[in-house]
């Protein structure tokens, strides 16, 4: 693989994802015969901004192909806090390790990153801006519940203003065929005007926007739940007025297809009551297991270890 990083889901082609795919179910068939494929290999996870499972799936993936990890989960540990630069941080950093997983609330961050660092640059999350590998994670799991990523009704829902992971994920499904999107918002969360053009129209892709999720959600062979992202608001009262805008719960659940998946990058707040996690359609815990596996597969080819 010729791409040194990953900063935006357009950047591996389809083949390679096939490629990244492939090799995250031989680990997973086989976790043992990989780990110690990275020893002497040390990942660095630069957190500016909190996290959970895309901090601690790429600390657990590396430790899991036997190499070692460094980094800060908040930059206040960090020389950020005196004004270094992000530049002149990468630098450091990609003197003492082998490959720097970042997230940066600047959407644009992991960019420049990549133009400072000697090492391959993972963008894990820019501002409300891209989260390539939650689409990884994404797409791993509608390929291997869905028996592939072609010809899937797709309904998003939640915050598609400012959800990072839905702007990954709707790039990255253009590039299959006969993907349709159903696009479930408030009006003062629909997806920024880029992603209608650049993306949707632009390569004639059937959708529909709506508000409500009753409507539609019996048409679905994916339901894509999102947070409303509290921390991108600028009026608190907007935040407030929008948060509960959708739940998802059993009754909602009796209208949709037998087969229907349900998926969520996490963390989830009330969008989807606890009562869903009991039912078989629920893929949003199955999700995050395929996130660490993929971030290995992921590591391997950057790493050119494999
Ligand atoms: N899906 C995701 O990015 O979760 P975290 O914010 O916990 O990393």
């Amino acid at each position: 693989m010729e791409k040194k990083h990953l900063i935006d889901p357009m950047d591996f082609s389809v083949k390679e994802l096939d490629e990244i795919f492939e090799l995250a179910h031989q680990i997973i068939e086989d976790p043992k015969k990989f780990s110690k494929i990275c020893d002497g290999k040390i990942l660095a996870t630069l957190f500016y901004e909190p996290s959970t499972r895309t901090r601690f799936s790429f600390e657990a993936a590396m430790m899991r192909l036997g190499g070692k990890i460094l980094g800060f989960s908040e930059p206040n540990s960090s020389s950020a806090s005196k004004g270094e630069t992000l530049a002149d941080t990468i630098k450091m950093v990609s003197i003492y390790t082998d490959i720097i997983a970042m997230r940066h609330p600047k959407e644009g961050s992991a960019r420049v990153a990549s133009i400072y660092s000697n090492v391959p640059i993972i963008n894990a999350g820019d501002g409300g801006h891209q989260h390539p590998t939650q689409t990884l994670a994404d797409l791993l799991t509608i390929e291997s519940l869905k028996m592939g990523l072609k010809g899937h009704t797709v309904g998003i829902c939640g915050d598609l203003r400012y959800g990072r992971t839905v702007h990954s994920l709707i790039k990255a499904m253009t590039r299959y065929e006969d993907t349709k999107f159903i696009l479930i918002s408030p009006k003062e969360l629909k997806i920024p005007d880029y992603i209608r053009e650049e993306f949707i129209k632009k390569n004639n892709i059937e959708f529909k926007e709506v508000e409500r999720l009753e409507e539609v959600i019996a048409e679905l062979d994916i339901l894509y739940m999102t947070r409303i992202q509290k921390e991108r608001f600028f009026n608190e009262e907007e935040y407030l007025r929008l948060k509960d805008s959708y739940i998802l719960d059993e009754e909602k659940m009796k209208i949709a297809k037998e087969d229907m998946i349900v998926m969520h990058p996490l963390p989830r707040v009330n969008e989807i009551s606890m009562e869903v996690d009991n039912d078989r359609r629920a893929a949003y815990f199955k999700e995050a297991e395929y996130g660490m596996y993929v971030r290995m597969a992921l590591m391997c080819k950057l790493l050119e270890v494999i």
